[in-house]
């Protein structure tokens, strides 16, 4: 097969070479935005008469028609032909002739490939919104089943203070807010045109970027063709917020993956998202958490990966940049395939109400309001601190909590108590007492959880 190249060369490509320096294997996804491309390209040199308005037709017509083919299967892929770019092409001339050689005309594969990437990033954009979208609207509705439910809130993993239930999952319901935010800031960077930058230098055709900017939906045409041919901080930037994304998911993971374990024995997962152990017979493993957990190292590399081939590489293009698309996709896919997954699991776990309010009392989860109340009384905080500090020592010492001490035992540690304190001690107490803004007490928790319905057009609850 004579290649596009061809002209200057003698000898054949050595079949190693063409295995060894192939993207077909991995860059056929890009079909139908390189064929989207392709067809506003068509247009764009029919409108400025670097071929004629049928003979745009023509091409536009038979990239649909490549496009079937490639979405069905039936256009076969061969190494020798390098990429997906030649595939089309190939495949155009092949129906087409000459009008399909016409095609390329003031463009480049450097420009192409960025051009496909970008679109394609795009819409991975786009999908990956509405995923954190779906996932935020699992953590709210399961707020409003668990609005009744206290939980402990752990600094150091060790108890620190109570929150509703709802406050953990509001709280991944922020994390995942910026994550939207990060892409969408992502996608403007992304939406910048770079076909017609040819292969480094601009063209010396009269060509109109700005006209297939426009076709392709993209805000303008990249300014500097040099940054073009060698641009891939786009995809270093997608690739870190997929990365941030997936921190979060593996956060949330491992937490789960603790609650459910008997020592914690916070959550039940559903049958269909846990599986057995081959040899011992009680055995039910989160491997969906761990896994989405387990799965964040391709992502969070992924910045890494890209990072090192860019580094040091001269300007502009290099092939270097061909891999560029295993991370990225690598990234993508296993990010969607959390994704895809997690709002099930969000929904389908229950909390295990009974075992979790059993040991709640354990821990002093009340000791910091009890300091406030302190403070309330005009004591320093410092001093209240250290009062407290005491009056945990000797529940300690005698294995009770703090609301189990007497009245005369609690002014004796601090004659500011007065009867008024049981308001404040007790889980239950502790957790009302909550009232700042942002807080993980019962008011501010269901002010957040108004919000976040509202936010995500979800009907106001009763
Ligand atoms: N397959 C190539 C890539 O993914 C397309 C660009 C090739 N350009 C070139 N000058 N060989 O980067």
């Amino acid at each position: 097969m004579s290649k596009a190249w061809g002209g200057r060369f003698s000898q054949a490509t050595d079949p190693r070479v063409e295995r060894f320096t192939e993207s077909i294997s991995f860059d056929a996804r890009l079909a139908a935005v390189d064929i989207r491309g392709s067809q506003a390209h068509a247009r764009m040199l029919a409108q400025v008469g670097l071929i004629t308005a049928s003979e745009a037709e023509q091409l536009c017509r038979a990239l649909d028609e490549i496009a079937g083919e490639i979405g069905r299967g039936e256009l076969p892929f061969d190494t020798a032909l390098e990429d997906i770019h030649m595939h089309v092409e190939t495949a155009l001339i092949a129906r087409l002739g000459d009008v399909g050689r016409k095609l390329h005309t003031g463009r480049s594969r450097n420009d192409q490939v960025a051009t496909d990437l970008k679109l394609y990033v795009r819409d991975a954009i786009d999908l990956l919104d509405g995923l954190l979208h779906d996932l935020q609207v699992a953590f709210v509705e399961r707020s409003t089943d668990d609005l009744d439910v206290i939980l402990p809130g752990y600094t150091h993993l060790q108890r620190a203070q109570p929150v509703m239930a709802p406050h953990y999952w509001l709280c991944y319901c922020e994390k995942l807010a910026r994550d939207r935010e990060r892409l969408a800031d992502c996608r403007r960077r992304v939406n910048v045109s770079p076909l017609g930058a040819a292969a480094l230098a601009g063209t010396s055709l009269p060509i109109d970027r700005f006209l297939t900017a426009e076709l392709l939906g993209f805000s303008h045409p990249a300014a500097n063709s040099l940054d073009v041919s060698s641009d891939r901080d786009f995809l270093i930037e997608f690739c870190s917020a997929l990365a941030q994304i997936a921190a979060h998911l593996a956060t949330w993971a491992e937490e789960w993956i603790l609650w459910c374990t008997t020592e914690f024995g916070f959550l039940k997962l559903p049958d269909a998202y846990t599986t057995g152990s081959s040899i011992m017979p009680q055995k039910r493993n989160p491997d969906v958490l761990e896994l989405i957990r387990g799965k964040a190292a391709r992502v969070l590399t992924s910045p890494a990966r890209l990072l090192t081939l860019v580094k040091g590489l001269p300007l502009a293009y290099n092939r270097d940049l061909q891999e560029d698309k295993l991370a990225v996709f690598d990234a993508l896919d296993t990010t969607v395939a959390c994704l895809e997954l997690a709002p099930a699991v969000v929904l389908g776990a229950t909390l295990q109400r009974e075992r979790i309010a059993a040991r709640l009392e354990e821990g002093f989860l009340d000791a910091t309001v009890l300091m406030e109340y302190l403070i309330g009384r005009g004591v320093p905080m410092r001093t209240g601190h250290e009062t407290v500090g005491k009056l945990v020592r000797l529940c300690e010492t005698r294995g009770c909590r703090l609301g189990d001490l007497s009245l005369s035992e609690l002014q004796t540690a601090c004659p500011a108590i007065e009867a008024g304190v049981a308001g404040v001690l007790g889980v239950a107490n502790a957790v009302r007492a909550l009232t700042s803004f942002g807080s993980g007490g019962a008011g501010a928790v269901r002010q957040q959880l108004d919000q976040w319905r509202q936010r995500l057009n979800l009907a106001p609850l009763a």
